[in-house]
């Protein structure tokens, strides 16, 4: 299926044509034209190529042509905020009585397509693999895990203010003097003041607790438990995703930084010294090493192998773990144009820390942190050792000693961050439709499958319950009655909704519907016994629509 995309470059507008294709079960996304800088210029264009491609027949079918209507939208992280609330993804939290800055409340659609963030991050992360165990930790835990982690002492920011718009901000310890706000203006020094980032509470009568602002810390504090439990053998990891909470001072753009949030961590162990005995993924993304940031230099696009080969990428199991992660993304339908690599600074470093890269996406308000994936040593093992004078080394069969292994990555991923990410790069708009079209990868989708009665009557409205009745076993499906055809496929266009399942006059006689691409529109009919398989095959990108069932013209 071909599309228009517009992409900013330098704040100037770009237009392209680009096709989707499956490959190896994957969709990938190929360039196959610039279209030039104005929408209008570039539908023309577009309409004019496929024309050409179809006569010589390279693209396939006529439906293909219509498709040059549905373009890319590059909305604002306000905008996005605003659809989300009105589809019923996100709502300011407690907003009845005015919201409460930084905490967010997330709708039926939010609250599953989140779900399924979660779902396919545990999937690909621990149970696929057999090095890599999860646990679920306790949000508030011994004080003592925090004072041995450092948090304690040491996780605050800079309270600063603006002295040009007078705006609160906050700033790193080691950037005062450096930061500037978002206005250009300088932060005062002198009025700069520590603020710690962590909630206190009591529990009983015992005394003061912490909200954690980490899960990693859950992972340190039970890593004996687990590594017996589950016999693993270095190199191993242990994985969590749940609840996280930072008092932060300046939460802001939307999702993006809030005071309670989610994230998804896993904490890498090895030998000290060990290689990494993985393939490294091929990945091509630009690569932004510090000594390029030191120099003011732009960052490079190569292949992460390259880099690890030309020495900009130091560690082999930080190119494992970089481009693994991207390659999470890029696989459930993000931008891969859209991301970066960059390593941190020497000033940014944690004390412990010899080496740390994030990778960054690039957001509406600039290149941001989605994921940091750092070298964390043997910092918290031997810190946990120290604070609760228990043994929490390993014995090596290959030396015959007790070992501390060491965090040679530490892949750390917010949801909301990649809720955002998931939402900016499926939000399409359809000239022809005239409606939003949420092109979510199926398996993030917050509805799988929409099931429409042609009309309120009895003999189609039975079937489309039993389908109800049988999908939703599996599926967050939605049973929708009300309103045209065409509105009911626009709703659902918009939230995402891949399949819509149609029972009409022929369903009666031949005991088959029709399914509807959200994308291209194309319709299918498949029988009723053989739906849910089909169903399950397509969400899996494991049979192509139009093979799944017979196509109508
Ligand atoms: N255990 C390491 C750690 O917590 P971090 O860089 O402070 O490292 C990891 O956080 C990830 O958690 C970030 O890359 C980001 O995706 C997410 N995150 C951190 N603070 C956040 C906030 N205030 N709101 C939303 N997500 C946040």
């Amino acid at each position: 299926m071909a599309f228009i995309v517009k992409k900013k470059i330098h704040g100037k507008e770009y237009f392209y044509l680009n096709k989707t294709e499956r490959a190896e079960k994957k969709v990938v996304s190929k360039c196959l034209a610039y279209l030039g800088k104005t929408e209008k210029e570039a539908n023309k264009k577009a309409k004019e190529i496929l024309k050409g491609m179809e006569e010589k027949n390279e693209m396939g079918s006529e439906a293909d042509t219509k498709k040059v209507d549905l373009v890319f939208k590059d909305i604002s992280i306000e905008e996005l905020g605003i659809f989300c609330k009105r589809r019923g993804f996100v709502y300011p939290s407690g907003e009845i009585y005015g919201g409460l800055a930084g905490f967010w409340d997330f709708g039926s659609l939010g609250a599953e397509l989140k779900n399924n963030i979660k779902k396919a991050w545990w999937d690909f992360h621990v149970r696929q693999r057999r090095d890599i165990a999860g646990i679920d930790g306790a949000i508030i835990t011994h004080p003592k895990v925090w004072e041995a982690s450092g948090h304690i002492e040491s996780f605050s920011d800079l309270f600063v203010v603006c002295k040009k718009c007078k705006k609160p901000g906050k700033i790193d310890k080691n950037e005062l003097g450096k930061a500037r706000c978002e206005c250009g203006g300088e932060y005062e020094e002198k009025t700069a003041k520590e603020f710690k980032l962590m909630f206190e509470t009591n529990v009983g009568e015992s005394g003061k607790a912490y909200l954690r602002p980490e899960t990693a810390q859950l992972i340190f504090a039970n890593f004996k438990f687990v590594y017996e439990n589950q016999r693993m053998k270095l190199p191993f990891g242990i994985a969590q995703a749940g609840k996280a909470f930072r008092n932060e001072i300046a939460p802001r753009d939307f999702l993006f930084r809030s005071r309670e949030f989610e994230q998804m961590e896993i904490e890498y162990f090895i030998k000290k010294g060990e290689n990494c005995p993985y393939e490294i993924p091929d990945a091509e993304l630009l690569i932004y090493s510090a000594e390029a940031q030191e120099k003011n230099e732009e960052p490079i696009k190569m292949n992460i192998k390259n880099a690890l080969k030309r020495g900009l990428i130091k560690l082999d199991w930080h190119a494992y773990w970089l481009a693994t992660e991207f390659l999470w993304f890029v696989n459930l339908g993000a931008d891969s144009g859209k991301f970066r690599i960059r390593q941190h600074k020497k000033d940014e470093l944690a004390h412990y820390s010899q080496d740390c890269w994030d990778l960054e996406y690039r957001f509406p308000f600039g290149w941001k942190e989605l994921e940091g994936i750092a070298d964390r040593g043997d910092y918290d093992l031997r810190r946990h050792e120290e604070f609760s004078k228990k043994d929490l080394k390993i014995f090596d069969e290959e030396s015959k000693e007790k070992i501390r292994p060491f965090v040679v990555a530490e892949p750390s991923l917010g949801v909301e961050r990649a809720f955002l990410v998931f939402m900016f790069d499926s939000y399409f708009y359809d000239n022809k439709r005239e409606n939003i079209v949420l092109r979510l990868n199926p398996r993030l989708s917050p509805i799988k499958a929409a099931i429409f009665p042609i009309v309120k009557q009895p003999k189609f409205e039975k079937i489309a319950e039993d389908i109800f009745k049988e999908l939703s076993k599996e599926w967050n499906v939605l049973y929708d009655s009300s309103g045209s055809i065409g509105r009911r496929y626009a709703r659902n266009d918009e939230v995402g909704t891949p399949y819509c399942i149609t029972i009409d006059g022929d369903s009666l006689k031949n005991r088959d519907v029709t399914i509807r691409e959200r994308d291209t529109t194309k319709q299918i009919r498949v029988k009723i016994t053989e739906l849910r398989n089909i169903v399950r095959k397509l969400i899996d990108g494991e049979i192509e629509f139009e093979k799944a069932g017979k196509l109508v013209k």
